[in-house]
């Protein structure tokens, strides 16, 4: 009894090991999200669960119409004016790392479906894949957009860019965890590629179906299969079966058999299969090819033997679907990676001997570089930025500031620093917008900001003195804000400061010695049209414009110097009268004293004369400094 019980027991962990090394243990991780949605719903057939909308940065939701019959069955959208920016993103949490199909469906607003389709850009964490091309609502595969991508960091931010033609509108985002090494395609494959699925055709009889009502594994990624039943060339014939086909449904990739059950088999008169299409042009593709022998004629190796061509060019020699895959009635792909220049791709099976070409599907991928991102330091410093100047959200500001580089955010220029792989804010203009806000000490986080231009805006408070510490800043332009306070004399340390736009504000106090400093470095700054700046040539001297503690000294000063003043006059007053006193009494004869306050007189005069030239002297070397500064390109109004 022990002994059965113990036998038993071996062979389910045997089987639960042999299962856990065929496939992933687990359901894999699948978000569906029904744009627009107010609810969570299901659809038929299937009962696919959708998620009411989240994570979406901004947006309308509408009622929407279903462009294609093959979208899923959901009644709303989001859709995005370009009063909300021109690039609004999904940004989704709570995605375990991966490897992730992510599709996209595209819809129309109904109150929008008599004017035109909208076409716009789609980037997945700053990587551009996909651009709608004009026609897209015509055809049943490009009223989507698919890409199978890692997720590292939990999160994924779907983008959508306005390109000018219509509103971005979006029907439902699916993130579908597949297979680790699904689509390997070579040593290129991994974390620093994403591949589009351009085509996904089945060949031969049958309909277009999605991977869940072809009964495919679910780590399949629910892929959807457009059914073609000719290449156009009227050189082909469908054919089926309903023969059980061996190695279909394996890892990584868990093709579905029924897949592999219908083919295109080219005709004896024309041999060969040809298959094209329009692509973008200079792209790398990643091509995948289905195969299995589930033609009666053909029952050996040897029999039906032929080349793969692309674009003309022979990627794969003498292929003999029976001898590759061991076996009629079984599944074999083939896959093969092609740079392509021209804009179309043309698949051709050759045959080699007198036999005829045979193929039960098609997949082309294009290969995307991912593209490198912008150091999160700036990211965040620029979010502060946005919220701290209170942006209007016609500049959206959402996603990544730099990639997609095609629509980077309104106002940033963007470097790559390539020995770190990353892109870093080298300008920020954003002059004229209307910006009613304060500067955050945080800005000082774009450490590697060349220009600044805010000029032309609202902006009030302070310049904060965490300023000073962006030692790379060239070009700082504040002028025509209304920003207060003092210049903070961190901005000494700006050494590579050449223009420095600080007019018209209302700011007051000193301009920082180090800066007058700079002045004979070829710079050019304007302190002009401001409450009361001083201290260095062209401004007034500093003394009237002191802090609170200055003041009370001058206020104690000045009541001293009033008391003294009142005392000297109460003495010279006395001494007057006794003066008129003595000259009275000296009337009648005394000459000599006369002559006395005569010579007092002359060493007062002497006294004032010599304080005065020293003032002047001071003043010469000011105007000295001045002319020097009027020589260089120094603008000091
Ligand atoms: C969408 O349609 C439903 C009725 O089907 C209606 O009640 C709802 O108000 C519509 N929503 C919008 C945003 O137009
Ligand atoms: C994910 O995090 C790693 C390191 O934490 C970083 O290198 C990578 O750029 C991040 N990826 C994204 C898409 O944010
Ligand atoms: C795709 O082709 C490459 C190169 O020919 C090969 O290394 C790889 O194993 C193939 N992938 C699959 C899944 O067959
Ligand atoms: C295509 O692949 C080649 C070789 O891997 C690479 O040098 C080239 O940059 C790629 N082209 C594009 C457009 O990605
Ligand atoms: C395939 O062909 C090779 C020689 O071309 C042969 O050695 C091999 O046995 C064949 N395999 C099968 C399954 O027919
Ligand atoms: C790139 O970044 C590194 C590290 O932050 C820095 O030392 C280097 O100067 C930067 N290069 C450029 C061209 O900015
Ligand atoms: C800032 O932008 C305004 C408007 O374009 C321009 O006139 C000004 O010269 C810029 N400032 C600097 C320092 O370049
Ligand atoms: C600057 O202006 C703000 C109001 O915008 C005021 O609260 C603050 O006290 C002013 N600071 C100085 C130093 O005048
Ligand atoms: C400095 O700013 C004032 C206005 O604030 C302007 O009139 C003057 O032309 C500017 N000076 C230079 C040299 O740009």
């Amino acid at each position: 009894m022990r002994k059965d019980l113990l036998l038993i027991w071996m062979i389910i962990f045997c089987l639960g090991f042999t299962l856990s090394f065929s496939r992933p243990g687990r359901a894999p991780f699948a978000m569906r999200i029904s744009c627009g949605a107010q609810q969570d719903s299901q659809t038929k057939p299937t009962q696919t669960h959708w998620l009411k909308d989240l994570g979406y940065t901004g947006g309308i939701a509408a009622n929407g119409t279903r462009p294609s019959y093959i979208s899923p069955p959901l009644r709303t959208l989001r859709y995005f004016p370009l009063s909300e920016g021109p690039q609004n993103c999904y940004n989704i949490n709570g995605v375990p790392k991966g490897h992730y199909s992510i599709r996209i469906f595209f819809g129309i607003v109904i109150q929008h479906s008599a004017t035109s389709e909208p076409l716009f850009d789609i980037s997945i964490d700053g990587t551009l894949i996909h651009s709608l091309k004009p026609g897209w609502t015509n055809e049943d595969d490009q009223v989507f957009s698919e890409a199978l991508v890692f997720l590292n960091n939990g999160s994924v931010s779907i983008c959508f860019h306005s390109t000018g033609h219509g509103d971005p509108a979006i029907l439902s985002i699916e993130i579908l965890e597949i297979d680790e090494k699904a689509y390997y395609f070579g040593p290129q494959w991994g974390q620093e590629v994403m591949l589009r699925t351009v085509k996904r055709l089945s060949c031969g009889y049958g309909q277009s179906k999605f991977g869940i009502d072809y009964g495919g594994d679910p780590w399949g990624g629910d892929r959807f299969w457009r059914h073609i039943q000719t290449f156009g060339q009227g050189s082909d014939q469908p054919r089926s079966v309903e023969t059980e086909i061996k190695k279909a449904s394996l890892p990584p990739n868990f093709y579905p058999e029924s897949l592999y059950q219908s083919a295109l088999v080219s005709t004896d008169s024309e041999p060969e299969l040809t298959y094209t299409m329009d692509v973008d042009p200079n792209r790398n593709y990643s091509i995948w090819l289905h195969f299995a022998e589930i033609d009666n004629s053909v029952t050996a190796a040897g029999q039906r033997v032929f080349d793969v061509m692309i674009n003309g060019h022979v990627i794969l020699r003498d292929v003999d679907i029976i001898n590759m895959s061991g076996d009629r009635y079984t599944a074999l792909v083939l896959n093969a990676t092609i740079p392509v220049d021209g804009r179309t791709l043309t698949i051709t099976l050759h045959p080699t001997g007198d036999s005829n070409a045979i193929i039960s599907a098609i997949e082309i991928f294009e290969i995307i570089m991912v593209e490198s991102k912008t150091i999160s330091e700036e990211v965040k410093a620029l979010q502060t930025l946005k919220t701290a100047l209170g942006l209007p959200s016609r500049f959206g500001w959402n996603g990544d500031p730099c990639v997609p580089q095609e629509h980077p955010w309104t106002g940033a220029d963007c470097q790559l620093n390539r020995s770190i792989g990353k892109w870093v804010i080298d300008g920020l203009d954003l002059n004229n917008q209307g910006l009613k806000g304060f500067l955050p000490n945080d800005i000082s986080r774009l450490q590697n900001l060349h220009t600044l231009n805010l000029s032309g805006n609202s902006i009030h408070g302070a310049i904060p003195s965490s300023l000073g510490t962006i030692t790379s800043l060239e070009v700082l332009d504040l002028s025509y804000n209304l920003l207060n306070g003092s210049i903070p004399e961190s901005l000494g340390q700006l050494i590579s400061l050449q223009r420095l736009n600080l007019n018209g504000n209302s700011l007051s106090g000193r301009v920082p010695e180090a800066l007058g400093g700079r002045l004979l470095h070829r710079a050019s700054f304007n302190f002009t049209d401001n409450s009361g700046l001083c201290g260095i040539p062209g401004l007034p001297t500093c003394g009237a414009h002191l802090s609170a503690g200055a003041k009370v000294g001058i206020g104690l000063g000045a009541c001293f110097a009033f008391l003294f003043l009142v005392t000297c006059s109460v003495c010279w007053w006395k001494r007057r009268q006794n003066i008129l006193r003595a000259k009275q009494i000296a009337a009648r004869a005394a000459p000599y004293a006369k002559a006395r306050t005569h010579l007092s007189d002359i060493q007062l005069t002497k006294h004032q004369s010599h304080s005065h030239s020293h003032h002047h002297h001071r003043h010469h070397h000011h105007s000295n400094a001045r002319t020097a500064a009027e020589n260089g390109p120094i603008l000091l109004s």
